[in-house]
């Protein structure tokens, strides 16, 4: 039995696109796979812990090799536990909105709990920064109101695809495999509506794909 951990970041619940693609995934896997387990967060309803003063305090004590203080310790313990639910999974799916051509605050902010040395990436003299998440496949469904076609002067714009697969990269993720529902907002619904179907099909092969 394996675990496969379903991060959503956009809070709008059934109105989402990308959730509602990558729903369509998770339906598919679930009856693929009906004996995996399925942790969903919501990043936006999730209790993330802050990254503030005391967990900078710690991840930068960790890096230079000193002892936590107390108050570095308990912010730290409430990263770790951020951190371990994440690692516990074999397999991950990503619902992400396009926001300011980047990604919403609160995914970032999950990043940043997540990206940790000794935790989800380390650095040695001999190999520079490795990651230490592996072997693990990443689903990836993308929503943006716009279209930023490769190759076209607005592919410069996004700044969400390629950071994403940046930040899991640096995790140590190499299978990542994505769906990109663009321009949520043009056209009539009933253009998007046919869209969307189309990429739920396609969400339903990358879950027989993932399933194996
Ligand atoms: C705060 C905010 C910022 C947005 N910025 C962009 C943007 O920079 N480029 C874009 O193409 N769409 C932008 N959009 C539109 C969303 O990407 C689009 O509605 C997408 O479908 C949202 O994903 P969701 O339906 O899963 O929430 C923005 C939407 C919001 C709410």
């Amino acid at each position: 039995m394996s675990k496969l951990l379903y991060i959503q970041s956009s809070p709008r619940g059934g109105r989402s696109k990308s959730i509602s693609v990558a729903d369509v995934f998770v339906e598919e896997y679930r009856r693929l796979r009906p004996s995996d387990s399925i942790d969903t967060l919501n990043v936006f309803t999730a209790d993330l812990p802050a990254f503030d003063g005391p967990a900078v305090q710690a991840k930068y004590n960790i890096l230079h090799g000193r002892p936590q203080g107390p108050d570095d310790l308990r912010a730290w313990k409430a990263v770790e536990a951020v951190i371990e639910r994440f690692k516990a999974a074999d397999r991950y799916l990503l619902a992400v909105p396009m926001w300011n051509f980047g990604i919403p605050y609160r995914l970032k902010h999950y990043l940043d709990l997540l990206i940790q040395p000794g935790y989800t990436f380390g650095v040695s003299p001999e190999k520079g920064y490795f990651g230490m998440v592996t072997g693990k496949p990443l689903v990836v469904v993308y929503a943006r109101g716009g279209e930023y076609p490769a190759g076209s002067p607005s592919a410069a714009y996004d700044m969400q695809k390629p950071y994403v697969e940046l930040a899991f990269h640096f995790m140590g993720f190499t299978d990542i495999r994505s769906i990109v529902f663009e321009a949520t907002l043009q056209g009539s619904p009933k253009e998007i509506e046919a869209r969307k179907k189309t990429l739920m099909q396609e969400a339903r092969h990358l879950a027989a794909a993932i399933s194996v």
